[in-house]
């Protein structure tokens, strides 16, 4: 309510980049304080007993996580799990550092409860990444890093320095993710085509010594006959898949925004994410593990991803829009309809909604 009525629209007033980055500073300045992450967790009421789950070998204390993109450098993870996260994924965390595309590159759809971002991976690069995940020590919850590309690498090199991110950041992840589907970095999503990304998974297997779980995070905007080929592959070279990036369709949309080139993410997103689970778990026969994400707000939207076939569920716009206590009301909400639904465990209700 606080932050609804008084925070947001002050934040809102800002330009969003700027808004995002003040949120970043304060959070970063929290976790450094001692005592920080502790009063954070009381404020924001974090407790989630009765959540626990165990997808891809790994135990989480609930399934909703961060979604990629918030903690692009790796500067919160002592503070974010007093939000109430039950795991962070990090990044997209490049090679080498980089600046990203040209501001402004993040834009609100307020009433949509939308954003359209174009950041083009701005990036510390891998070795600032791994210098702060390691002077942070073990995070809360588990913690996944997300590989992206450098705008300048060619894409006969992609598969070396999609490893070569790997191995530096890997004593310090407990999964990983291949993003090879941000809409904003030109050819970057012609690396779901089936060879492609079987030379990318390849190189990455070669270099995940001790393995660690690799999930792919694929586009909404992917046709559907590519579909059942991809997770062919993945099957076969990779743990799993997070499903889904943002999308540069705008049918989902109430008004026409204008035009604002880049990725959308948010409440117009989230049937389209949803529908794409649901698609996955079917063509995999639930035997591919699936990290749902677009458009969760509420408990209720975390439970029809679960229902769709998600064994986890992230968000990142819903933060924006809901604050600092949007995931232990999202915890909250998800309790009470697990408990009304019948279902004894997070687990009990994945892939439980018939197709
Ligand atoms: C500003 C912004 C930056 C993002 N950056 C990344 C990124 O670096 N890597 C990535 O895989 N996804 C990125 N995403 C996509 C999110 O991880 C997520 O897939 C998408 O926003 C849908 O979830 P949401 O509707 O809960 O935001 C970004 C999203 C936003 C809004």
């Amino acid at each position: 309510m606080l932050y609804e009525r008084v925070i947001r629209p002050l934040l809102f007033r800002m330009d969003a980049e700027a808004a995002h980055e003040r949120a970043v500073r304060g959070l970063g300045f929290l976790g450094r304080v001692p005592g920080g992450p502790a009063l954070l967790a009381a404020v924001a009421g974090a407790q989630a007993p009765g959540l626990r789950t165990t997808v891809f070998g790994l135990d989480f204390p609930n399934p909703v996580g961060l979604a990629a993109g918030f903690d692009k450098d790796c500067l919160l993870t002592p503070i974010l799990p007093s939000l109430g996260f039950g795991f962070l994924e990090l990044g997209s965390v490049t090679l080498r550092p980089q600046p990203g595309n040209p501001k402004p590159r993040l834009m609100r759809l307020p009433l949509e409860h939308a954003l359209i971002n174009r950041m083009g991976f701005p990036s510390a690069g891998a070795q600032a990444a791994a210098r702060r995940l390691q002077s942070a020590g073990r995070a809360a919850v588990p913690v996944g890093v997300n590989i992206g590309l450098n705008a300048d690498c060619p894409k006969a090199k992609a598969p070396e320095e999609y490893a070569l991110v790997l191995r530096l950041l890997h004593p310090w992840a407990d999964y990983f993710v291949v993003n090879v589907s941000c809409p904003n970095q030109t050819g970057l999503r012609d690396l779901q085509e089936r060879l492609q990304l079987e030379r990318i998974l390849a190189a990455l297997e070669a270099a995940n010594s001790p393995r660690k779980p690799v999930l792919v995070k694929l586009s909404p905007d992917l046709a559907d006959a590519q579909l059942p080929d991809l997770l062919g592959l993945i099957m076969r070279h990779a743990d799993g898949v997070v499903a889904v990036n943002t999308t540069t369709s705008r049918t989902a949309l109430s008004r026409d925004p204008g035009d604002i080139q880049g990725g959308l993410s948010g409440r117009p997103l989230r049937s389209a994410a949803t529908a794409m689970i649901a698609r996955i778990h079917r063509l995999t026969e639930g035997r591919l593990p699936i990290i749902g994400v677009g458009g969760v707000e509420t408990g209720g939207d975390v439970l029809e991803k679960l229902r769709a076939g998600a064994g986890l569920v992230q968000l990142y716009t819903g933060l924006v829009y809901g604050g600092p206590g949007a995931v232990t009301r999202v915890l909250r909400e998800l309790k009470a309809l697990l408990r009304a639904g019948g279902f004894s465990s997070v687990a009990a209700a994945v892939g439980t909604e018939k197709a």
